[in-house]
């Protein structure tokens, strides 16, 4: 037996911004990052919806990237003083999961963060507040997923805060939001996505509801990335990277993901590579090392008439290129001495990550260590 959640409406396809009409309420907050969505007259075009509809709307802005808890307090106070029963997150997902934690604390002002990253910590929402998720990157999928990430900046650590409560209410999953999304961010956050198709696909409590999700977004956003990446204004390639980063976030909401998720979140927090990058950097080892218990990447695999893991990891080595991206973690810019300090902490912090109690093959901490060497490297690993 198996449970599957998703936002109760999700509007998609080019235009779908439109469907903000469809909403209920008297206020709403729109909590935005920086300029992208003034430039790109999302903002405005969302609010003169909103005023259609004779729902009022301010906005909270200045959500930085890796978004952190002050902002996320300062938020929570700008909603106590403006009362919205509306919460819109819009832009990429650093606003939109900054919004998530806001709404928690308008909810519950009392909520401490590092009692918020444990198992069911969330109390019920929505006794304020609806949350309307509404993306300008395809990556993460925060649209859909019942998780968000702020970081204690004064503590320098990441907090995950995973609860089905904080699944949007509404996904408005408009791929024209994304024109003005630049290459390198477009790379990052579209292999990130393949990542949360690739290991939803290979969860150790996968099912056939999330299969069906992941492998379709896996087969689009290896047939749309490159236009995506390449050719801006292209809205097929943009819809499409946008469905395929909503419906990986709904396999990945539901069965999870595995040590390539694991591994980055220290290559992240220690030498700041981009997720995405460091992704698509240990997939084709972390596929060559999983692909010893499981026999399902080989059906990804025929997705492009191939028949096999390896085939698989080379695909997405030639993905990563044509991109634009890195193919090696040596070639952020660690040198040898520096990752050699680091690698063991790096291994045993993936190990004891949640994401690896999902992964198809339990890792042993020298095997992590020895995916991470050979990613370091540029070698393949083999056993
Ligand atoms: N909630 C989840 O499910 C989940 C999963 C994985 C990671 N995360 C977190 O997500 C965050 C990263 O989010 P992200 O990858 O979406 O990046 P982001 O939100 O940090 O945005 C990256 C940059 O792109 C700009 N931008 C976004 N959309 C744009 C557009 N359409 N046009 C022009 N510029 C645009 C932003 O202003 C920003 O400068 C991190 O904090 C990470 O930890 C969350
Ligand atoms: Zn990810």
């Amino acid at each position: 037996m198996a449970k599957f959640i998703v936002p109760k409406e999700i509007y998609h396809g080019l235009g779908s911004l439109e469907n903000v009409k469809e909403l209920k309420g008297k206020k709403a907050v729109i909590v935005i990052g920086g300029s992208s969505v003034k430039k790109n007259g999302s903002l405005q075009r969302t609010r003169d919806l909103l005023k259609e509809v004779n729902i009022e709307s301010v906005v909270f802005e200045g959500v930085e990237a890796d978004p952190s808890i002050a902002t996320v307090l300062t938020g929570a106070q700008f909603f106590t003083q403006e009362q919205p029963d509306v919460i819109i997150g819009l832009g990429g997902c650093s606003a939109i999961d900054a919004a998530k934690a806001m709404w928690v604390y308008y909810e519950y002002p009392d909520s401490k963060l590092e009692e918020l990253a444990q198992p069911f910590a969330v109390k019920p929402l929505r006794n304020k507040a609806i949350f309307v998720a509404i993306p300008t990157t395809s990556g993460t999928g925060t649209e859909i997923t019942g998780l968000a990430v702020i970081t204690d900046t004064e503590k320098g650590t990441k907090y995950p805060i995973v609860s089905h409560e904080l699944t949007p209410d509404v996904a408005i999953v408009d791929g024209k939001l994304c024109k003005s999304m630049p290459a390198h961010v477009t790379a990052n956050t579209g292999l990130d996505a393949l990542s949360h198709a690739v290991e939803a696909y290979v969860s150790n409590i996968a099912d056939r509801y999330n299969d069906a999700l992941a492998k379709h977004a896996t087969d689009l956003i290896f047939k749309y990335l490159p236009t995506a990446v390449n050719e801006p204004e292209n809205e097929e390639a943009r819809q499409s990277m946008h469905d395929a980063s909503s419906m990986a976030g709904m396999a990945f909401t539901n069965v999870w993901l595995g040590i390539v998720h694991s591994m980055s979140h220290q290559l992240g927090g220690t030498f700041g590579i981009p997720h995405g990058c460091a992704n698509a950097i240990l997939m084709p080892n972390v596929i060559r090392f999983n692909s010893q218990v499981t026999d399902k990447y080989n059906e990804l695999a025929a997705l492009f008439g191939k028949t096999n893991a390896e085939e698989l990891a080379q695909e997405i080595a030639v993905l990563r290129s044509k991109v634009g991206t890195i193919s090696t973690i040596k070639e952020y810019g660690i040198d040898e001495k520096g990752w050699a300090e680091k690698i063991d902490l790096l291994a045993e912090n993936a190990l004891k990550d949640p994401c690896t109690l999902f992964n198809p093959r339990k890792p042993k901490l020298e095997e992590i260590k020895a995916i991470y060497q050979a990613c370091y490297e540029g070698l393949k690993v083999n056993f």
